[in-house]
């Protein structure tokens, strides 16, 4: 591999950017869900006033734009490795199948960016505006309504779930190879079980210090 070689040198970049992006957004829902989530729930009213404008639009910026900076990224990628045959032609590539169909990195990466991609979706259209109206709602002391908090924990407690096989995917993709209905069901149940866990434990994580 040379600075030469434009291909993989793009490559290496938009992987770096979608990385570091996607950990920026995973980073914003794991604090929402397993810190924030346990913290809203202890502070009184007083506090969450004060507390809430000056601290939840910051976390919701680097969230939101983490979001879109990842799933964009993550497009380009996609369409570099499974989508570009050189030379200025567009189409499938050996990446995406073969004379079987569909390869397993094309399942497994396909797979990770549905799960992606609706968690984008989440963040963009609703977590962001019931977020919007909250935090407005707190700020002004006319409190929003009601099912709007009910309807952001869902779409957040959704996305944290999916952050589990979404990215076993990602990884499996050019790390993994094989595909299969045993493998597909790993993924999911471990990715699953690890981030239940998680949020069974956060009401009493770190709170005993
Ligand atoms: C939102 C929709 C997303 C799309 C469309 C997308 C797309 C992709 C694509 C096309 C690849 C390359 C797969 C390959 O090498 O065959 C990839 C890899 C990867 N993605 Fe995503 N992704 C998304 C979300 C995420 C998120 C949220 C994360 C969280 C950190 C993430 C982390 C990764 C990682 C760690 C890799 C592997 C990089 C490597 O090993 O080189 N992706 N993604």
């Amino acid at each position: 591999m040379a600075l030469s070689d434009l291909y993989s040198n793009v490559q290496i970049l938009l992987r770096w950017v979608h990385v570091l992006a996607g950990i920026i957004w995973i980073g914003h829902l794991y604090f929402f869900n397993f810190v924030n989530v346990p913290f809203q729930g202890k502070i009184a009213p007083d506090v969450k006033k004060a507390v809430n404008p000056e601290l939840l639009p910051r976390a919701l910026f680097w969230f939101r734009w983490g979001a879109m900076f990842t799933f964009v990224i993550g497009l380009v990628l996609f369409t570099q490795l499974y989508m570009y045959q050189g030379g200025g032609h567009f189409g499938p590539t050996s990446l995406f199948h073969d004379e079987q169909g569909l390869t397993s990195r094309a399942v497994w990466i396909l797979g990770g960016m549905v799960l992606g991609t609706i968690m984008w979706f989440n963040v963009w259209f609703i977590i962001w505006p019931a977020q919007q109206k909250i935090i407005r709602g707190v700020r002004d002391g006319k409190p929003a309504d009601p099912a709007l908090p009910k309807r952001a924990l869902m779409a957040s407690r959704l996305n944290a779930y999916l952050s589990g096989p979404m990215l076993f995917g990602m990884l499996a993709a050019s790390h993994y190879g094989g595909m299969n209905l045993a493998t597909a069901v790993v993924a999911i149940v471990l990715g699953l079980a690890v981030i239940w866990h998680f949020i069974g434990i956060s009401p009493k994580a770190g709170s005993s210090i």
